[in-house]
């Protein structure tokens, strides 16, 4: 877009939101413009931050009649780089950073609803004050906020007895490509009155619309919770075990996170004040939560019964089960740095994958095999939420190798590991989304008829193609 007509459209927007709610001063949008891992850099003309929805409507009508490309923003965590604007700055970001409020809490109906932009830690804190869950959990809890966690359908830690962010929304509220609002704000558990159309939005990665509310699903507020850290020595007995634990507690199975020696091994050296929990040494540990909303729910008791019988039986070689909630904490503080520590071991190449819980222990058995035969001395850490069938399959490049030439490897890796995971049916995204990172990947491994549906989808919600250009599924928008 030419100069001097994206600065009539940006001026106009500039009024809509008023002087907070945009900036355009290089250090408050340097933020704006990374992500996590620092693996793409884009650039903006403006960062705009509306206050309420009837803002958010207005400068998408201004960005669609000058067609001028919009990417949202939450709390800028993502992991594909959905949320980074592209190189060209031929954009503004949208951030929902002001959207900040809860909007209602009925108790009785079990749900809240609240803005995009609450952060996810606050949106848990508002549900507990009300005596009830909110069960989305995730590493970045504190700054994530909840419209980035339904446009990417988080997962996390609780996915396994709550569902992800797919399954905990009830209703939203929707700005739309063209900047009309869907108000789907609807707390009902039953609603079958033809197509679901959150749906589309919830995952949709911002390239369909706006999320600007939504109201959410509560749950009772667990009272009793028992986590054990556990190690074993077969990764096939790590999910006999977890079928095991199923059986023995019903739902009230909560968690159940899979951690390699080499996970214990970089977080007690890299993070600070945390030490190996079990005395030995073993190849595979899982961190593993039950929960009940009753006090006197016999929790402790069915967990010590289970691991004496897992022990007994040979799938557990050695255990503990946390003596108090601060230690609990600590346990799940190695669980959660697990990226981070990471991060200090050079390179990682990253895969985010599910596999049916089945097949989880021999895909982590051929692919470490497969990438150790391609590039002897990589460091495989497979880890997460294996009771999901969802393993964060990173590869730490080899000790003392160049990181920028190993990074540079990261297409090979994706093909090898992402064909084990086809052959078995399975995901090449289970949790993260597709952003930037797997745009070809997407079109590599999905079907014609899959892919044809989704560009029809976006072509008809967003014929333009001014919603988060570049992400998820590309179209041909110079014709419309
Ligand atoms: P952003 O990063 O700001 O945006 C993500 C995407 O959503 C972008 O496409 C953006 O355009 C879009 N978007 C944001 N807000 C809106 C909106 N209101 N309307 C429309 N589109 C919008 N993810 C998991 O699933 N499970 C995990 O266990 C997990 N652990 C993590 C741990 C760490 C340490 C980190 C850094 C990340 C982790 N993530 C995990 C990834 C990330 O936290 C999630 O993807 C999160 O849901 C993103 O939320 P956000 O608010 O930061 O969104
Ligand atoms: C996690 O579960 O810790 C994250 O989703 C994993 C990651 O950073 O790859
Ligand atoms: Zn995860």
């Amino acid at each position: 877009m030419a100069r001097s007509a994206a600065d009539g459209v940006l001026d106009r927007i500039k009024a809509v939101v008023g002087p907070k709610g945009w900036t355009t001063d290089p250090h408050d949008i340097e933020p704006h413009l990374v992500e996590p891992r620092g693996l793409y850099r884009g650039a903006t003309r403006m960062v705009v931050r509306p206050a309420s929805t009837e803002e958010v409507a207005a400068v998408v009508r201004l960005c669609a009649a000058a067609r001028l490309p919009i990417v949202p923003q939450g709390g800028i965590t993502g992991l594909v780089g959905a949320q980074v604007p592209p190189e060209n700055g031929d954009n503004i970001v949208l951030s929902l950073a002001r959207m900040n409020r809860i909007r209602a809490i009925d108790a009785l109906n079990y749900t809240m609803t609240v803005e995009a932009g609450v952060i996810l830690a606050d949106v848990q804190k508002a549900a507990e004050d009300a005596d009830r869950l909110f069960p989305l959990s995730l590493g970045a809890e504190g700054s994530c906020r909840i419209g980035g966690n339904l446009s990417t359908n988080a997962g996390g830690v609780a996915v396994l007895r709550y569902g992800n962010a797919r399954d905990l929304a009830l209703g939203l509220e929707v700005v739309l490509p063209d900047g009309q609002v869907w108000n789907g704000l609807r707390g009902l558990r039953k609603d079958n009155t033809g197509y679901d159309l959150k749906q589309l939005f919830i995952g949709g990665e911002g390239t369909l619309g706006i999320i600007t509310a939504a109201v959410l699903k509560l749950f009772p507020r667990p009272r009793e919770i028992e986590t054990a850290f556990i190690a074993l020595s077969k990764v096939e007995d790590v999910m006999e075990v977890f079928a095991r634990a199923r059986a023995a507690s019903g739902d009230q199975l909560t968690a159940f996170e899979l951690i390699p020696r080499i996970g214990i091994e970089m977080t007690t050296q890299h993070l600070h004040a945390l030490s190996d929990p079990i005395a030995g040494t073993y190849p595979w540990y899982v961190l593993l939560e039950v929960s009940s909303s009753q006090t006197a729910g016999g929790l402790r008791a069915m967990l010590e019964n289970f691991l004496a019988a897992q022990m007994e039986a040979g799938l557990v070689v050695d255990g503990v089960i946390a003596a108090s909630a601060a230690q609990a904490a600590e346990l799940w503080r190695i669980r959660d740095g697990m990226t981070e520590a990471q991060g200090y071991e050079g390179g990682s190449i990253k895969h985010d994958v599910a596999v049916p819980v089945s097949r989880v222990a021999d895909f982590i058995v051929e692919a470490c095999a497969a990438v150790s035969r391609a590039i002897p001395g990589i460091r495989p850490v497979p880890f997460g939420h294996v009771g999901d069938g969802n393993i964060h399959f990173n590869l730490s490049q080899p000790i003392g190798a160049d990181k920028v030439a190993y990074l540079a490897r990261w297409e090979e890796m994706n093909r090898i590991v992402h064909d084990i995971v086809a052959a078995r049916n399975g995901s090449i995204s289970a949790e993260h989304g597709i952003g930037r990172m797997k745009v070809e990947e997407l079109t590599h491994y999905k079907t014609k008829i899959e892919l044809d549906l989704m560009r029809k989808i976006k072509a008809a919600l967003d014929p333009d193609g001014i919603m988060n250009p570049g992400k998820v599924v590309e179209i041909d928008s110079t014709s419309s």
